[in-house]
Protein backbone atom coordinates (compact mmCIF):
# COMPACT_ATOMS: atom_id res chain seq x y z
CA UNK A 1 0.00 0.00 0.00
CA UNK A 2 1.94 3.66 -0.73
CA UNK A 3 0.93 6.22 1.99
CA UNK A 4 0.66 9.65 1.75
CA UNK A 5 0.59 10.87 4.91
CA UNK A 6 1.09 14.68 6.36
CA UNK A 7 2.30 15.71 9.21
CA UNK A 8 0.70 19.00 10.69
CA UNK A 9 2.19 20.81 13.96
CA UNK A 10 3.52 23.68 15.23
CA UNK A 11 7.36 24.76 15.29
CA UNK A 12 9.02 22.23 17.76
CA UNK A 13 5.92 19.86 17.43
CA UNK A 14 8.28 17.05 16.16
CA UNK A 15 7.19 16.39 12.69
CA UNK A 16 11.23 16.17 11.27
CA UNK A 17 12.15 14.10 14.07
CA UNK A 18 8.61 11.66 13.49
CA UNK A 19 8.76 12.63 9.73
CA UNK A 20 11.83 10.79 8.93
CA UNK A 21 10.95 7.68 10.86
CA UNK A 22 7.56 7.52 9.21
CA UNK A 23 9.57 7.71 5.86
CA UNK A 24 12.20 5.44 7.18
CA UNK A 25 9.75 2.92 8.25
CA UNK A 26 7.26 2.97 5.46
CA UNK A 27 10.16 3.19 3.00
CA UNK A 28 8.31 6.59 1.47
CA UNK A 29 9.69 10.63 0.43
CA UNK A 30 10.27 12.53 3.14
CA UNK A 31 9.22 15.90 1.94
CA UNK A 32 9.48 18.69 3.94
CA UNK A 33 9.89 22.43 2.96
CA UNK A 34 11.94 23.39 5.55
CA UNK A 35 15.23 21.15 4.88
CA UNK A 36 14.79 22.03 0.98
CA UNK A 37 14.37 25.78 1.69
CA UNK A 38 17.52 25.54 3.87
CA UNK A 39 19.49 23.86 1.24
CA UNK A 40 18.16 26.65 -1.07
CA UNK A 41 18.53 29.80 1.55
CA UNK A 42 20.89 32.10 -0.62
CA UNK A 43 18.58 31.43 -3.88
CA UNK A 44 17.60 34.16 -5.45
CA UNK A 45 13.89 34.58 -6.17
CA UNK A 46 11.98 37.60 -7.27
CA UNK A 47 10.30 37.80 -4.07
CA UNK A 48 14.34 37.90 -2.57
CA UNK A 49 16.20 35.14 -0.67
CA UNK A 50 14.13 32.29 1.03
CA UNK A 51 17.05 33.19 4.05
CA UNK A 52 15.65 36.72 4.73
CA UNK A 53 11.88 35.31 5.39
CA UNK A 54 13.35 32.14 7.65
CA UNK A 55 15.51 34.44 9.58
CA UNK A 56 12.99 36.25 10.47
CA UNK A 57 10.52 33.53 11.15
CA UNK A 58 8.01 34.52 8.32
CA UNK A 59 6.69 32.34 6.21
CA UNK A 60 8.57 32.11 2.25
CA UNK A 61 6.52 33.18 -0.43
CA UNK A 62 3.80 30.50 -1.83
CA UNK A 63 4.88 30.51 -5.64
CA UNK A 64 8.79 29.42 -4.36
CA UNK A 65 7.57 26.62 -1.64
CA UNK A 66 4.72 25.13 -4.17
CA UNK A 67 7.04 24.93 -7.15
CA UNK A 68 9.19 23.11 -4.58
CA UNK A 69 6.67 20.32 -3.25
CA UNK A 70 5.08 20.10 -6.28
CA UNK A 71 8.90 18.61 -8.12
CA UNK A 72 9.02 16.54 -4.70
CA UNK A 73 5.81 14.99 -5.32
CA UNK A 74 5.70 14.43 -8.97
CA UNK A 75 8.07 11.36 -8.45
CA UNK A 76 6.93 9.99 -5.38
CA UNK A 77 5.37 6.52 -5.08
CA UNK A 78 4.73 7.55 -1.22
CA UNK A 79 5.50 10.15 0.87
CA UNK A 80 5.47 12.00 4.48
CA UNK A 81 5.07 15.45 4.47
CA UNK A 82 6.55 17.35 6.86
CA UNK A 83 5.98 21.94 7.03
CA UNK A 84 3.34 22.03 4.37
CA UNK A 85 0.75 23.42 3.70
CA UNK A 86 1.25 26.46 6.29
CA UNK A 87 -1.58 28.43 4.98
CA UNK A 88 -4.95 27.91 3.35
CA UNK A 89 -3.63 29.08 -0.04
CA UNK A 90 -0.93 26.19 0.40
CA UNK A 91 -3.56 23.84 1.44
CA UNK A 92 -5.84 24.70 -1.67
CA UNK A 93 -2.81 23.77 -4.44
CA UNK A 94 -2.06 20.39 -2.18
CA UNK A 95 -5.53 19.26 -3.09
CA UNK A 96 -4.72 20.09 -6.58
CA UNK A 97 -2.01 18.15 -7.11
CA UNK A 98 -2.52 15.33 -4.95
CA UNK A 99 -4.85 12.90 -2.62
CA UNK A 100 -3.74 12.32 0.97
CA UNK A 101 -3.85 9.00 3.36
CA UNK A 102 -3.65 10.11 6.68
CA UNK A 103 -3.82 13.76 8.07
CA UNK A 104 -1.77 13.78 11.65
CA UNK A 105 -1.52 16.79 14.29
CA UNK A 106 0.67 16.61 16.67
CA UNK A 107 0.02 18.52 19.63
CA UNK A 108 2.20 20.27 22.25
CA UNK A 109 1.94 22.89 24.54
CA UNK A 110 3.26 26.01 23.99
CA UNK A 111 6.08 26.35 26.56
CA UNK A 112 7.29 22.76 25.27
CA UNK A 113 7.82 23.97 21.90
CA UNK A 114 9.83 26.94 22.77
CA UNK A 115 11.67 24.39 24.95
CA UNK A 116 12.61 22.17 22.25
CA UNK A 117 13.40 24.72 19.65
CA UNK A 118 15.89 26.67 22.02
CA UNK A 119 17.37 23.49 22.94
CA UNK A 120 17.71 22.02 19.60
CA UNK A 121 21.15 21.52 17.97
CA UNK A 122 21.72 20.01 14.48
CA UNK A 123 24.46 18.59 13.27
CA UNK A 124 26.34 21.06 10.57
CA UNK A 125 27.86 18.32 8.31
CA UNK A 126 24.61 15.76 8.27
CA UNK A 127 22.13 17.40 9.13
CA UNK A 128 20.89 15.02 12.30
CA UNK A 129 19.04 16.16 15.02
CA UNK A 130 20.01 16.70 18.69
CA UNK A 131 18.15 18.72 21.73
CA UNK A 132 20.47 20.00 24.79
CA UNK A 133 18.61 18.08 27.32
CA UNK A 134 15.69 15.82 25.35
CA UNK A 135 17.89 13.87 22.84
CA UNK A 136 22.01 15.17 23.95
CA UNK A 137 24.89 13.75 22.08
CA UNK A 138 27.03 11.33 23.68
CA UNK A 139 29.36 14.03 23.70
CA UNK A 140 28.55 17.71 23.81
CA UNK A 141 28.88 20.02 21.01
CA UNK A 142 29.30 16.83 18.47
CA UNK A 143 27.63 14.67 16.06
CA UNK A 144 27.21 11.10 17.34
CA UNK A 145 26.62 9.90 13.66
CA UNK A 146 29.30 11.65 11.93
CA UNK A 147 31.92 13.95 14.20
CA UNK A 148 30.35 16.93 12.86
CA UNK A 149 30.06 20.17 14.83
CA UNK A 150 26.76 20.48 16.83
CA UNK A 151 25.31 24.37 15.71
CA UNK A 152 21.65 26.21 17.01
CA UNK A 153 19.34 26.88 13.56
CA UNK A 154 19.49 30.59 13.12
CA UNK A 155 15.80 30.65 13.57
CA UNK A 156 15.71 28.92 16.83
CA UNK A 157 16.92 31.65 19.12
CA UNK A 158 13.66 32.29 21.55
CA UNK A 159 12.66 35.45 20.02
CA UNK A 160 12.37 34.26 16.35
CA UNK A 161 10.84 30.78 17.93
CA UNK A 162 8.20 32.53 19.62
CA UNK A 163 7.86 34.79 16.45
CA UNK A 164 7.55 31.40 14.34
CA UNK A 165 4.88 30.09 16.52
CA UNK A 166 2.46 33.83 16.14
CA UNK A 167 2.79 32.93 12.57
CA UNK A 168 2.15 29.31 13.17
CA UNK A 169 -1.36 30.32 15.15
CA UNK A 170 -2.05 32.80 12.54
CA UNK A 171 -1.60 31.29 9.33
CA UNK A 172 -1.37 27.43 9.64
CA UNK A 173 -3.97 26.82 12.63
CA UNK A 174 -6.40 27.41 9.85
CA UNK A 175 -5.23 24.86 7.70
CA UNK A 176 -5.90 22.52 11.04
CA UNK A 177 -9.42 23.61 11.19
CA UNK A 178 -10.11 22.81 7.44
CA UNK A 179 -9.15 19.10 7.88
CA UNK A 180 -10.53 18.99 11.27
CA UNK A 181 -13.63 20.23 9.11
CA UNK A 182 -13.71 18.01 6.68
CA UNK A 183 -13.03 14.92 8.97
CA UNK A 184 -9.55 13.97 7.85
CA UNK A 185 -7.47 15.34 10.97
CA UNK A 186 -5.99 12.94 13.49
CA UNK A 187 -4.82 14.34 16.55
CA UNK A 188 -2.12 13.04 18.43
CA UNK A 189 -0.38 13.91 21.55
CA UNK A 190 3.24 14.73 20.95
CA UNK A 191 4.27 15.13 24.40
CA UNK A 192 6.03 11.99 25.09
CA UNK A 193 9.41 10.06 23.99
CA UNK A 194 9.58 10.31 20.55
CA UNK A 195 9.60 6.28 20.06
CA UNK A 196 6.25 6.61 22.24
CA UNK A 197 4.77 9.46 20.08
CA UNK A 198 6.13 6.93 16.92
CA UNK A 199 3.76 4.53 18.18
CA UNK A 200 0.78 6.70 18.25
CA UNK A 201 1.34 7.83 14.53
CA UNK A 202 1.62 4.34 13.16
CA UNK A 203 -2.06 3.13 15.05
CA UNK A 204 -3.05 5.85 13.39
CA UNK A 205 -1.60 5.77 10.05
CA UNK A 206 -2.60 1.87 10.04
CA UNK A 207 -5.89 1.80 11.74
P1 LIG B 1 10.66 24.19 9.27
O1 LIG B 1 12.02 23.69 9.15
O2 LIG B 1 9.53 23.43 8.68
O3 LIG B 1 10.43 24.50 10.78
P2 LIG B 1 9.16 24.35 11.71
O4 LIG B 1 7.84 24.01 11.16
O5 LIG B 1 9.23 25.63 12.43
O6 LIG B 1 9.47 23.07 12.44
P3 LIG B 1 10.77 22.69 13.16
O7 LIG B 1 11.75 22.08 12.22
O8 LIG B 1 11.30 23.84 13.98
O9 LIG B 1 10.21 21.69 14.20
P4 LIG B 1 9.71 20.20 14.04
O10 LIG B 1 8.24 20.16 14.30
O11 LIG B 1 10.21 19.57 12.78
O12 LIG B 1 10.41 19.59 15.32
P5 LIG B 1 11.70 18.68 15.44
O13 LIG B 1 11.36 17.28 15.10
O14 LIG B 1 12.89 19.27 14.77
O15 LIG B 1 10.54 25.68 8.65
C1 LIG B 1 11.54 26.66 8.91
C2 LIG B 1 11.21 27.93 8.12
O16 LIG B 1 11.16 27.63 6.70
C3 LIG B 1 9.84 28.56 8.40
O17 LIG B 1 9.88 29.42 9.52
C4 LIG B 1 9.59 29.31 7.07
O18 LIG B 1 10.33 30.50 7.01
C5 LIG B 1 10.14 28.36 6.04
N1 LIG B 1 9.12 27.43 5.52
C6 LIG B 1 9.09 26.06 5.68
N2 LIG B 1 8.01 25.53 5.09
C7 LIG B 1 7.32 26.57 4.54
C8 LIG B 1 6.11 26.67 3.82
N3 LIG B 1 5.35 25.59 3.55
N4 LIG B 1 5.69 27.89 3.41
C9 LIG B 1 6.42 28.99 3.68
N5 LIG B 1 7.58 28.97 4.37
C10 LIG B 1 8.03 27.77 4.80
O19 LIG B 1 11.92 18.76 17.02
C11 LIG B 1 12.29 19.97 17.65
C12 LIG B 1 13.24 19.67 18.82
O20 LIG B 1 12.54 18.93 19.81
C13 LIG B 1 14.47 18.84 18.46
O21 LIG B 1 15.55 19.31 19.17
C14 LIG B 1 14.11 17.41 18.87
O22 LIG B 1 15.27 16.72 19.27
C15 LIG B 1 13.18 17.66 20.04
N6 LIG B 1 12.10 16.66 20.11
C16 LIG B 1 11.37 16.17 19.07
N7 LIG B 1 10.44 15.29 19.51
C17 LIG B 1 10.59 15.26 20.86
C18 LIG B 1 9.91 14.55 21.90
N8 LIG B 1 8.92 13.69 21.65
N9 LIG B 1 10.32 14.75 23.17
C19 LIG B 1 11.34 15.61 23.45
N10 LIG B 1 12.02 16.31 22.50
C20 LIG B 1 11.64 16.13 21.23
Amino acid sequence: MSHRILLLGAPGAGKGTQSAKLADEYGVEHVTTGDALRANKEMETEYGTPKSFMDAGELVPDPVVNEIVKAALEDADGFVLDGYPRNLDQAEYLSEITDLDAVVLLDVDEEVLVDRLTGRRVCDDCGANYHVDFQPPEEPGVCDECGGDLVQREDDTEETARERLEVFYDNTEPVVDHFRDEGVLVEVDGEATPDEVFERIRDVVEN
